[in-house]
């Protein structure tokens, strides 16, 4: 999942080739607390990874702040970097190297603060090996198995158990093989069967590059060896070829290359491969890497290649095998790693990013929500920061992918909220769901324009958003009178009314109000084809589905009305009494109450119901529509 590397994928050939001593990654997890920054610096110490003005820091720091008197704390290491990373230069996930004279390694180390699982993310996606860390003393807890939960999900199947902080239980097998039995129990219910556990302390360095001669009755490696006996993750060597394009290259009118890195699979000049998601199909005619031409280029390797056939092809697409095709489609199952304050809505669209193939996504209701202690499935409507789900997803458009399990590169995306840009969640997708694979847009001969034409009107839709009470519902329905008067054929779907009606399955929680929106929003759309000017007259409180409705439409078509009522002037009119009932705690998610109302910041019109009557509003509005040609029929 190259996407969600704050610092990019680390490739073999920068550490000096995949024909040198095979690389290892691997990702550490625990708190501070449990001695990571301590193992793992001292890690690199040992194995000459630090560099000499890192190496004099150290000492003096050891000196003047730490812990260990005379010795060096090499927890500061560590730490150092962090603090660099809270000053915001750096990123969430520090990769370092070293080497040994067997192996090379790349560490990712995530801070353990509360945004862990975007960091946790980003590293297990391309990790080996997943070293967790327990404090002997304290035994497994509730952040061992979420890190374990995750790297699991994440596709890493061998972990090592480092249960640290050995010396301060004596040395004590019993304390041990406790913890090591907790954890096999944890990690048997994970599916994950590659477990070495090995007792070890950072600070006084027991088993951590050599055996500890405190813990004769230990039989296994010390991290390090068991690190350079740790095998990489299946290659994608023996698979079919996948090459997603990165870039058109053209550099000029006899050459176009599709240049990108072979995530599965080698390239071969004669090789029959077909394109996705379109399934066009052509022969690779050369594949050229740095070094030139080239017969065939292994997996892993950066290549463009060129077809034999001028067929379309564009960034995102992927290139593979003829004989065995990437999956293409708009429906998946995937798991959902949620990381953002604001919780993942179903029915909210999101954008969507799988490589660089980018789509709007909506989630189908959520099938359940995963209890990281129990894994226990729990019905859920959205998920919070950091929790996780499994939910049915609906693109835009086509893609191609895989399942994670089968390629972490095809089959992870990330989440991104369409307002903010922010990245808010990461996918792993499961399998296609073939659902409306079969449902195809029927074109139909009385077209939207016939339809307008016969009313001799323009289409287009009055968005009325404003606290319950602000006036919505009293203003639209002036406007419709008005334009009614004036031979105008309109419709107006307001809030109350589709509450009992085509909504009247749905309450008043943040999803279900995502789920009226929509619902609304595709029902005006309708009504705009049949030819009609469309009033709506809902709360709808959230910036992101008056944007999702808004993108349904022309740019001119969509009107937006704020109809601007304080909450205090609202309250007082509080016509219906639900205000009343909301302060004294008898009605749940009160918007303005107990519920938030997001109020949009650039709407085409924005009436103040302190400073004019409903009958003024209403004329401004129609003014406003006559002076934008809304009214005209051309
Ligand atoms: S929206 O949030 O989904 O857009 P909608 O406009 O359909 O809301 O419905 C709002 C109407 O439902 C209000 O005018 C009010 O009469 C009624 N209502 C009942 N409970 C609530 C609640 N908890 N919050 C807001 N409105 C409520």
């Amino acid at each position: 999942m190259p996407t969600m590397a704050s610092v990019g994928t680390v490739r073999d050939d920068m550490v000096g080739g995949p024909a040198a001593r095979s690389l290892v990654r691997f990702v550490s997890c625990g708190s501070v607390d449990d001695g990571k920054s301590t193992l793992i610096g001292r890690l690199l110490f040992e194995c000459g990874a630090l560099f000499d003005d890192q190496l004099d820091t150290l000492a003096r720091d050891s000196r003047s702040v730490g812990t260990r008197g005379a010795e060096i704390d090499y927890a500061l290491l560590l730490d150092g970097l962090s603090a660099e990373r809270e000053q915001g230069i750096t990123i969430d996930v520090a990769y370092r190297f070293f080497s040994t004279a067997r192996r090379k390694f790349i560490v990712a180390d995530t801070p353990g603060h509360e945004q862990y699982t975007r960091n946790m993310v980003t590293a297990a996606s391309t990790a080996d090996v997943a070293v967790l860390l327990v404090d002997a003393r304290n035994g497994m807890a509730v952040q061992t198995r979420r890190h374990g939960f995750l790297a699991s999900r994440l596709g890493v199947r061998q972990f090592i158990l480092a249960v640290s902080k050995m010396d301060l239980v004596g040395y004590s097998r019993e304390v041990f093989e406790d913890v090591e039995r907790d954890f096999s129990a944890y990690a048997k219910s994970l599916g994950v069967t590659d477990v070495t556990a090995i007792p070890l302390s950072g600070t006084m360095g027991d088993n951590v590059t050599e055996p500890s001669p405190n813990m004769p009755w230990y039989g296994g490696p010390p991290l390090l060896g068991a690190l350079e006996e740790a095998g990489t993750t299946p290659s994608a060597a023996s698979a079919p070829l996948r090459l997603p394009v990165q870039w058109v290259n053209r550099p000029h009118l006899d050459f176009r290359g599709f240049a990108g890195t072979l995530v599965s699979g080698a390239a071969r000049a004669g090789d029959a491969v077909c394109v996705m998601p379109s399934g066009r199909r052509s022969l690779i005619e050369r594949v050229v890497t740095f070094d030139g031409d080239v017969e065939s280029a292994p997996v892993q390797a950066a290549v463009t290649v060129t077809l034999a056939d001028a067929i379309d092809v564009g960034r995102g697409d992927v290139i593979c095998a003829l004989d065995a095709p990437v999956n293409s489609g708009r429906q998946f199952e995937a798991t959902i790693v949620w990381m953002h304050d604001a919780p993942l809505l179903r029915g909210r669209e999101y954008l969507i990013k799988l490589g660089a193939q980018s789509a709007t996504a909506t989630l189908s209701p959520i099938k359940y929500r995963i209890d990281i202690d129990t894994l226990e499935h729990r019905p859920t409507d959205q998920l919070e920061l950091n929790e996780i789900g499994v939910c049915e997803m609906e693109l835009d458009r086509e893609v191609a992918f895989e399942a994670y399990e089968v390629n972490r590169d095809l089959g992870g995306f990330i989440v991104i909220d369409r307002l903010t840009n922010q990245t808010v969640g990461a996918g792993l997708i499961h399998f296609a769901l073939r659902r409306s694979a079969n449902v195809h847009w029927q074109p139909v001969d009385v077209t939207r324009h016939a339809h307008a034409a016969l009313k001799r009107q323009r289409p287009c839709i009055l968005w009325f958003t404003g606290l319950s009470g602000a006036g919505k519902s009293t203003i639209a329905n002036i406007v419709q009178m008005k334009l009614h008067a004036m031979g105008k054929h309109t419709y107006l779907l307001d809030g109350d009314n589709i509450r009992l009606g085509l909504s009247k399955d749905l309450g008043f929680e943040d999803a279900d109000r995502v789920e009226n929106i929509r619902r609304v929003a595709e029902v005006a759309k309708l009504m705009t084809d049949a030819g009609l000017i469309v009033l709506t007259a809902f709360i709808s409180p959230f910036r992101a589905e008056r944007a999702m409705a808004r993108a349904l439409f022309a740019v001119d078509e969509f009107v937006e009305i704020h109809v601007d009522t304080p909450l205090r002037v609202a309250e007082q009119r509080d016509v219906k009494g639900l205000y009343r009932k909301a302060r004294r705690g008898r009605l749940k998610n009160f918007t303005g109450i107990d519920s938030p109302y997001e109020a949009p910041e650039q709407p085409e019109l924005r009436v103040d119901t302190t400073t004019l009557a409903p009958e003024h509003a209403a004329d401004r509005i129609v003014d406003y529509l006559r002076d934008h040609a809304r009214l005209d029929f051309s």
